[in-house]
């Protein structure tokens, strides 16, 4: 006679549940850390995301989840919670549009200016992996080669410290080499191993990397020229979308310009100062 099968279901481990008011807790940190909207829609994905995260920190439940991220000695689990809950997907030259306008409406005037010894000051803000700064320093470099010896300097910040220090190495998987223009592929080289490329010295020294979260206070007193904020405030709610938008127009010189991500669009105070000159990008207009 075959032997009845084992019942094992009741020795399976038991995936915790996320509460309702566990769900609750967990958007209302996320939105005042980070400034995340998770709206309850998206519970199951905060949930199939965050559990893989109680498994490998070895806890039970949401809750214990919670209390642990919350403690000042566990930033780097805070980090994996932020990592969990966005994307860090980026690449050189995404949307080419953008470039394409600095090169042919902005870099002369900048140059010139740079030239008779002005300050010239630009932010990547929420710069992932580099790709951004590194494609903006290297189009400034392709018209102006003393740029290093000028006073040009580019700000690219990010909340996420480990994805800055891939930032901040410069170095990248061979197949991203194709997004960039082959005229600027003199400031590529090879790394020690074949399958990666490395990022020239001289963009390097026109980029300052800095940990920031941009809805706290930012350290900078001064304008920019240009501000890149592209596909992160898609992360935020309206009314933090509407603040970010309006810090930015403070923060951006008089004739200065923003560029921000395909999907997103200006709100608030922001719209009544700054103009629309392009796809996504903006340039503010004098007070009146
Ligand atoms: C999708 S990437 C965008 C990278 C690049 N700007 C682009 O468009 O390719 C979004 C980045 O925003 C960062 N980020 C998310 N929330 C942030 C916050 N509150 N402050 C600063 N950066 C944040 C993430 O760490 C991530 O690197």
């Amino acid at each position: 006679m075959i032997p009845a099968p084992v019942q094992l279901d009741h020795l399976a481990p038991q995936l915790p549940q996320m509460e309702a008011g566990e769900f609750e807790a967990i958007a209302d940190y996320a939105k005042t850390t980070f400034g995340l909207h998770l709206p309850l829609a998206k519970k199951e994905m905060v949930f199939a995301r965050l559990i893989k995260r109680l498994r490998r920190r070895g806890l039970q439940d949401f809750s214990t989840y919670l209390a642990f991220i919350k403690h000042k000695d566990n930033a780097e689990e805070r980090s994996e919670f932020l990592s969990a809950l966005t994307t860090n997907v980026t690449q050189f030259f995404r949307e080419s549009h953008h470039f394409d306008f600095f090169r042919d409406h902005l870099l002369a005037g900048i140059i010139s200016k740079a030239r008779a010894g002005h300050r010239l000051r630009f932010w990547s803000a929420g710069c992932s992996a580099g790709q951004e700064p590194y494609s903006l320093a290297m189009l400034i470099l392709d018209s102006c080669p003393d740029a290093a010896l000028l006073d040009i300097k580019i700000l690219a910040s990010d909340i996420d410290p480990r994805i800055l220090d891939i930032a901040r190495r410069g170095q990248y998987p061979a197949d991203q080499r194709a997004a960039i223009p082959e005229a600027l592929h003199r400031f590529l080289h090879p790394a020690a191993s074949d399958q990666m490329f490395t990022i020239d010295a001289e963009p390097r020294k026109l980029i300052s990397f800095a940990e920031l979260n941009l809805i706290e206070d930012w350290p900078m007193r001064q304008g920019f020229d240009a501000i890149f904020c592209r596909n992160v405030a898609i992360y935020f709610d309206a009314p933090t979308q509407s603040r970010l938008w309006h810090r930015f127009a403070q923060q951006t010189k008089e004739g200065g310009h923003l560029f921000i991500g395909h999907s997103e669009r200006l709100s608030g105070p922001a719209v009544a100062q700054m103009r629309s000159v392009g796809i996504t990008v903006y340039v503010k207009t004098p007070t009146p």
